[in-house]
């Protein structure tokens, strides 16, 4: 079961599609020499504009792995740390050095009503299975902070997309994404995209030769799934009609 690499691993597309969830817990089993590089090739297949594949992928595990998340971790907490702290302690905070996130794009928004009641949805029914209530904000900022342990993955994707493109390079990495994520899915190996990853770049940036050019658009941890509760989650699905366009009169 955990060697992906045998032919026999696969699934259709369908199956694929329905059967594939986040995972947000796993377990601390290595991935086998040369897998994950298998599931990048699979998904190399993406479609992408004009085919020219505008993007690139760091691909961390091991020590490399431990002091990026050493890095998140402490950025994480110096940013929790700054948002509580009252405004002169904010000015001493800024003198010595703490700055805002420094990723490539902003992972920080406010969403329109229709966006924001299904985020808070999704919200509401993880934090459920989580056993976390309400009003728990410790354990929330604890859940949030195990992203940046890549919820205990022993691989973590990193992806760029190019910013030539306008629109369109950080398109087909989610292309790419979901490629790779229902490749893993395809070979027994579990994904999560991870947002949360591109609030800061300089923990990657720091490590990898990054051309110019190229933003930190989304993480992707990658492992084995844990029997944890969390990885049962299944948020739900619009339907067609509430996704298509009606007409106009
Ligand atoms: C671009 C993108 C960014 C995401 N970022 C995060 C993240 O930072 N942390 C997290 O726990 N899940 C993240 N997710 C996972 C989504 O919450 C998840 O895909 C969504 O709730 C649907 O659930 P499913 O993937 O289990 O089907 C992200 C997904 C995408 C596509």
């Amino acid at each position: 079961m955990k060697d992906g690499n045998t032919p026999t691993n696969s699934m259709d597309v369908r199956t694929a599609l329905a059967t594939r969830r986040s995972v947000r817990d796993f377990t601390a089993d290595a991935l086998p020499d040369g897998l994950a590089d298998t599931i990048l090739a699979d998904a190399l297949n993406a479609p992408s504009w004009g085919n020219v594949q505008p993007y690139r992928v760091a691909v961390a595990s091991g020590d490399v792995a431990k002091a990026i998340s050493a890095d998140y971790h402490a950025l994480f907490s110096a940013g929790m740390a700054f948002r509580r702290a009252s405004p002169l302690r904010k000015l001493r905070m800024f003198l010595s050095g703490v700055r805002g996130p420094d990723g490539d794009h902003t992972t920080i928004m406010t969403y329109p009503p229709e966006l924001d009641a299904r985020y808070k949805d999704t919200g509401k029914g993880l934090y459920g299975v989580l056993g976390i209530g309400r009003d728990d904000k410790a354990a929330r900022v604890q859940q949030t902070a195990r992203n940046f342990d890549f919820f205990g993955a022993p691989t973590v994707l990193f992806v760029f997309a190019s910013d030539a493109l306008g629109a369109y390079g950080p398109l087909d990495a989610g292309a790419f994404i979901q490629s790779v994520a229902l490749a893993a899915h395809a070979r027994g190996v579990g994904t999560c995209a991870q947002a949360a990853l591109a609030t800061w770049a300089s923990p990657v940036r720091s490590r990898f030769d990054v051309p110019d050019g190229y933003k930190l658009i989304c993480g992707m941890a990658m492992g084995y799934a844990s029997d944890a509760p969390v990885n049962s989650f299944a948020p739900a699905r619009r339907s067609v009609e509430n996704v298509k366009l009606p007409l106009k009169d």
